[in-house]
């Protein structure tokens, strides 16, 4: 495999399916098992997950609630989230860790970054939730805090769409996709991989990121392999 250590970006809004709102059950068990299916491998693997399936920051800005406050609703969202993930992998035999960035002692252990490599080096895939703990950040901020902090090797973000490409393909037939893009370029060309801060944190510390449809089964397994999947954002 080519990467030993991963930090897996999974979107909160992918969990719904074909819902409107929450948690499709289906989803989750695909991903589960996806993940499972990697972990077998020996890779191991660190999730962060968001909240858009249940709640987003800027909703409740739009009806009026102060941003910070509507930040932490998410974060909120994200634990939901990270705990049925947990409870996914749990049924089909994976051992998991769920640290929160807020403390909420009495459902998962607090993040503790030296205990949380810990876990990843007996074999338990770990998932950290509630976002970064601080308002004023994304998910994706704090699934790249998190993959330099414990040392990944990639962050793998997990989305709707196979990669990036020249131009928004909803919007222009014309537009192709990148098997590899730089840093630079993305900047140069102003492509929307993640939030500035998040992009920002991965080039400075020199962590690739993989964009790569995570809703078509056997994806994940495939990026881990090599295969050609996606697009990777490396300096
Ligand atoms: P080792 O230290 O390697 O044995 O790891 P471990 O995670 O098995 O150790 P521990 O005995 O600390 O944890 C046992 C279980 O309790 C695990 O499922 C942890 O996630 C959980 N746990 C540990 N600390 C906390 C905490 O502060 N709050 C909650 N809710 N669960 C915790």
């Amino acid at each position: 495999m080519k990467y030993n250590r991963i930090l897996l970006k999974l979107s909160g809004e992918s969990l719904m399916g074909d819902k409107a709102f929450g948690i499709d059950n289906d989803r989750l068990s695909t991903y589960a098992n996806q993940i499972k299916e990697i972990h077998g491998f020996g890779i191991e693997v660190a999730i962060v997950i968001g909240g858009g399936n249940i709640f987003r920051g800027v909703q409740a800005e739009e009806g009026g609630m102060d941003r910070t406050h509507g930040d932490y609703m998410g974060m909120l969202a994200t634990m939901i989230n990270s705990m049925a993930l947990q409870a996914a992998l749990e049924s089909v035999g994976v051992q998991s860790r769920l640290q929160s960035a807020i403390e909420m002692k009495e459902i998962a252990e607090p993040y503790v970054r030296r205990r949380a490599v810990r876990h990843l080096e007996k074999g338990r895939v770990v998932i950290f939730g509630a976002g970064t703990g601080n308002p004023y950040f994304t998910t994706d901020s704090a699934a790249s805090l998190r993959a330099i902090e414990i040392d990944a090797d990639v962050i793998l973000k997990g989305t709707r769409v196979d990669g990036i490409y020249t131009a928004d393909p909803e919007k222009d037939p014309s537009a192709t996709k990148y098997d590899m893009i730089s840093f630079d370029d993305v900047y140069a060309k102003g492509l929307n991989v993640m939030d500035m801060t998040a992009f920002t944190l991965c080039k400075e510390n020199n962590l690739p990121i993989i964009v790569f449809d995570m809703d078509t089964v056997g994806n994940l397994k495939k990026v881990l392999s090599g295969e050609q999947v996606g697009t990777i954002v490396r300096n």
